[in-house]
This record gives structure tokens, sequence and C-alpha cells, in this order.
């Protein structure tokens, strides 16, 4: 086996190893607005649902340099709300494309072809164009060194039609198959190989 020591010899690795290992992860696409009105749209594959009671989701963003937050992390501590759009793969494209270190105040979404439409809980857009939605409020964050750990509450979640049975609220797997990120630096996975497994009484 290789060993990697992330508190010396490969301190500077630390990106490059984990990200590679602890895969697949869902992409948070998220939008914010910046207090000039513009929003913003990025990546962020540090992300997943951390519980339900209340729903709590985290997003974390790494700041550009020492001290400066990226636009995302800098429009949620202004306006303490944000949008989490999921991601399918005619969608993976634009949402690369959104991942560009644009100054601030200069959007990533122009030019995409895609639709931003209302929220109800928050004043941020949604991307019309995914499967689904998951409008948030900042409950607080967490700076750890260069990390910022943003805990979000959800108050709203949009979800295509076919992804759940109105009434009964079951879900449609098959109609679901959003991209995962995979190993550094740019290496994907699709979900649409699906077995499901019976949990042991
Ligand atoms: C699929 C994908 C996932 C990403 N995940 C993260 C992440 O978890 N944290 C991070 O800081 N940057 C991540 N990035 C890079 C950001 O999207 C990029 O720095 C972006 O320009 C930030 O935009 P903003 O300054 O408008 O917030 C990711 C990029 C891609 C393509």
């Amino acid at each position: 086996m290789h060993y990697f020591d992330l508190d010396d010899r490969h301190k500077k690795d630390a990106y490059r190893i984990l990200s590679s290992l602890v895969t697949p992860r869902p992409i948070a696409w998220t939008t914010s607005l910046g207090d000039d009105g513009v929003v913003n749209a990025a990546p962020f594959s540090f992300f997943n649902v951390f519980g339900t009671r209340p729903p709590i989701v985290i997003i974390a963003p790494g700041d550009k340099e020492p001290g400066i937050p990226k636009d995302t992390a800098r429009n949620i501590r202004e306006s303490g709300e944000f949008v989490i759009n999921l991601v399918d793969s005619p969608l993976m494209r634009p949402m690369n494309l959104t991942a560009a270190e644009k100054p601030y105040g200069v959007s990533e979404l122009k030019d995409l072809g895609l639709t931003l439409e209302d929220c109800a809980h928050v004043s941020v857009p949604r991307i019309g164009n995914c499967p689904a939605s998951l409008e948030c409020t900042e409950h607080s964050t967490m700076q750890i060194g260069q990390n910022r750990l943003i805990i979000g509450q959800v108050h709203r979640v949009w979800a295509r039609k076919d992804l759940f049975s109105e009434n009964s609220l079951d879900f449609h797997q098959e109609n679901y198959a959003p991209i995962a990120r995979m190993g550094a630096p740019d290496w994907y996975a699709r979900t649409d190989d699906l077995f499901s497994l019976e949990r042991p009484d």
C-alpha cells in the first residue's frame, strides 16, 4: 500500500488524494445573488445532505486565497440565500463552463441557453433546466483554514414531475441520473447503472 501523511510530506497533495478517493460526490450547481443583482452560478462537489430534521445541506467553497471567499461564499455571506441545482448528463457542459473564474459581478450564466426561474422562499433564481433544485437559507458558516463549510437549511425542493408520484411520493429512480464527480482532476461518472439492495431486518 502507498501511504500519505497529510500533516507533513503530503500536505500539499491533500486535495488530489482525498478528492480522488472520496467519490462519487454529487454536484451542487449553486446559484446566488450579488448585491449588484447579478446571478452567480458555480459547481461545488464538496457537498451533501447532512440531516433532515431540519433539512440541512453543506457546500464547501475553498477560499480564492487566504481570507478571500469565492463569489458564491461572498454572496451567501451577504444575502444569506442560495439555491442548489442538481445536475444530470445533458447539463454537464454548461455546469462545467460555470466553473470559470470570472471577476466578481460577471455572471457565468451568460449565453449558456439556461432558463432562470423564480423561487418561493429566496430571491435567488433556480436553474429551470435542472431535474431538481433546493431553495436554501444560510444556517451558519464554519471557517476552518481556507475551507468555508456553508450549512444551508432547505425550505423548498423543486423536482421534475417524473421523479416523484404526486400523492404517494414514490420516487422513480429510473428517471433520475445525476452525474457524479470522480477522481481529480476531472473525472465524472454517470449514475444509470442501478441496482437495489434490501436492508436486513
Ligand atoms: C464539478 C466541479 C466541482 C467543484 N467543486 C468545488 C468545491 O467543492 N469547492 C470549491 O471551492 N471549488 C469547487 N469547484 C471549482 C469552483 O466551481 C470554481 O472555483 C468557481 O469558479 C467558483 O465560482 P464563484 O467564485 O463564482 O463562487 C468545482 C468545479 C467543478 C467543475
